[in-house]
């Protein structure tokens, strides 16, 4: 662990860095009295559950158990060591580690880190090429011509791979990476003779960075006339093209602030975008849109505005990833690009300004996107096709929640095809009828979580105090001390003693009341999910003394009735443990005494 990093420095770290601001970089929050919530990261909901108290400093997601602090928030979602998500926090927050820090061990595989670090040499290497040298003028004045800016080159580090046979490997041979490793990754090739020879020659390079803006892979573009136009990394453990989105890690803040994200095909439209002031673009590299990067950009933005290529192909891409976003609870508007072309070629048209108003602004519902989309299969003129093309119009126009919505395109239907709007919105309200309307279902989710998250009304009293009383515990060190006096252990429920019995040794260490630490020290998974639990149980700031005393009450009066022959219980179970037969047996008449007793009492 972090032997090399005080705990002071890493308080600091920790403080510099806002729970809501860390978790805001990879989930859409939204304010909601104390607490803020989103969707969770860690499990797959279209209504949020997931909860992060800036307060306490902490998450916690109802769904699935989930919670923590920073810290283990960073560790759970980028699969980071404790040590390396200190170090992206100080980073994070322009804190200087110690050098002797930096050595820490990676949970990277050896083979991955030198990976990644032939990768970031190779994107320096390349972009310096096309940046300052003769080598890589070919590549600098082709992107020119495409009307790339300079600017644009730096921010995507665009580079220029020289057609020369080993240049790449004798570069990197020097630097002493391995040779099969390199021919394993995809940047060099071996040939006939067993020699290895570079893999990209005499093309533009993009790198491709994951979302923590590391280069895991290379996509390649021939100049005019060469083929294949694009060569790409092959797919390995760190580059998958279905789990990553081009450019994601620059677009992130740009995603989250705007609450919306735009969805291309390509490298070239993503960057002609970002050049036309669209810097919320992301794209897939030239396959279908996967259920994990549907997901990602979910987590992230409200809306998607997909942005494919204007032809047969990209229409059918676009109702595809339509369709699945959708059933991910995205709001999803289309981009239309007329005439077969695509962002990149739009915008050489036409300009980025028009782009940015006529296009992205002005991008159509699913809606009005689908009826084009059906009306390409149906003939209109033919009375049999009109019908069926409004059946199934109005099917998908069922599924919309809003009525105003649903409305509105009646009245566009029924002027268009002369039926009256009476009839067809009867059409309607019978499919949503018939589907027994996703709303209905929606509610019932909220409903249920609603009745996890406030459980303890439906618990019986004792129950209820102990969890209330551990709550304001957390987070007050003389209502800890009190309780440590008067309940001591007697906490009927075995969970709630242990936490109990790590709270007081917690603050007898003299530590600071502030749950996000004192998680840290708690291993037990189970045990920390209900701290974290019972840390966003909402209190009073000025809880009066009578009524921490009537929660002591109840739980001392239920102590001492049925459930102390489970205390009893187990301390016979200690007893035969530490091999202490008498006493076990005297434990064992005690508890025959008071079965007897409470039988009495029924
Ligand atoms: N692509 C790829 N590998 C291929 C073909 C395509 O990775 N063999 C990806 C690239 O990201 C490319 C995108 O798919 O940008 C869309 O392909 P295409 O429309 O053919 O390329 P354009 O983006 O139009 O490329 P350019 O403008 O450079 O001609
Ligand atoms: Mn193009």
């Amino acid at each position: 662990m972090a032997n090399q990093i005080s705990e002071e420095l890493i308080e600091q770290i920790r403080n510099a860095n806002d729970i809501v601001d860390v978790i805001g970089e990879y989930v859409q929050l939204k304010k909601q009295g104390r607490n803020y919530f989103g969707l969770c990261p860690f499990h797959g909901e279209k209504s949020p559950s997931f909860s992060v108290t800036q307060e306490k400093q902490i998450f916690h997601c109802f769904g699935c158990g989930k919670g923590g602090n920073v810290v283990t928030f960073l560790m759970e979602m980028e699969s980071f060591s404790f040590f390396e998500a200190i170090n992206h926090l100080a980073e994070r927050s322009s804190i200087e580690l110690p050098s002797n820090a930096m050595k820490q061990e990676s949970t990277l595989s050896k083979e991955s880190q030198q990976v990644l670090s032939a990768h970031e040499w190779l994107t320096k290497l390349y972009h310096h090429l096309i940046r300052y040298t003769k080598d890589g003028k070919t590549g600098f004045e082709y992107l020119q011509d495409r009307g790339i800016t300079i600017e644009a080159i730096d921010t995507f580090q665009l580079g220029f791979a020289p057609n020369t046979k080993d240049f790449i490997a004798t570069f990197l041979q020097k630097k002493g990476f391995h040779e099969q490793m390199l021919v394993k990754y995809g940047l060099l090739i071996r040939s006939q003779d067993d020699t290895v020879t570079d893999r990209f020659r005499g093309r533009v390079i993009f790198p491709i960075r994951n979302h923590l803006g590391k280069t895991v892979a290379f996509g390649a573009r021939a100049m005019e006339g060469m083929e294949p136009k694009y060569l790409n990394s092959p797919e390995t453990d760190l580059f998958q093209k279905g789990k990553i989105l081009y450019n994601f890690d620059l677009a992130k803040k740009h995603i989250r602030k705007q609450n919306e994200v735009v969805l291309f095909e390509g490298y070239m439209d993503v960057i002609s975008s970002h050049q036309a002031g669209v810097p919320n673009g992301v794209a897939t590299m030239g396959t279908a849109l996967t259920e994990t990067q549907a997901k990602l950009l979910r987590r992230y933005a409200e809306t998607v505005i997909i942005c494919y290529d204007g032809d047969n192909a990209g229409i059918e891409a676009t109702y595809k990833a339509s369709k699945l976003l959708l059933q991910l609870g995205c709001q999803v508007k289309i981009a239309n690009l007329k005439n077969n072309l695509d962002p990149d070629s739009f915008i050489k048209e036409f300009g980025g300004e028009a782009f940015k108003r006529e296009i992205i602004e002005a991008s159509q519902t699913f809606m009005s996107f689908y009826m084009r989309y059906l009306k390409r299969e149906y003939n209109l003129s033919l009375e049999g096709d009109r019908i069926k093309y409004l059946e199934e119009v109005l099917k998908e126009l069922a599924k919309l929640e809003s009525s105003v919505e649903r409305e509105f395109y009646v009245k566009e239907l029924s002027a268009e095809y002369n039926i009256s709007v009476d009839s067809l919105l009867e059409e309607v309200n019978q499919y949503r009828q018939k589907s027994g309307s996703d709303k209905d279902k929606r509610e019932k989710d909220r409903y249920t979580n609603k009745v996890k998250m406030s459980s303890g009304k439906l618990l019986p009293a004792f129950h209820n105090a102990e969890r209330q009383l551990l709550a304001y515990m957390l987070q007050n060190r003389s209502i800890a001390d009190k309780v440590q006096e008067e309940v001591g252990i007697s906490f009927n429920i075995d969970d709630h003693k242990i936490i109990a019995t790590h709270l007081y040794a917690y603050y007898e260490e003299d530590n600071p009341e502030d749950v996000s630490i004192f998680i840290d020290r708690i291993t037990d998974e189970k045990i920390r999910k209900l701290v974290i639990e019972l840390a966003l149980i909402p209190t009073q700031t000025d809880i009066s003394d009578k009524e921490i005393n009537d929660y002591i009450q109840t739980i001392l009066n239920e102590s001492s009735t049925g459930v102390s022959i489970k205390q009893l219980k187990e301390e016979q179970r200690l007893a035969e443990q530490q091999q202490d037969p008498i006493k076990a047996a005297q434990i064992a008449l005690k508890i025959i005494e008071l079965q007897r007793q409470v039988k009495h009492l029924n």
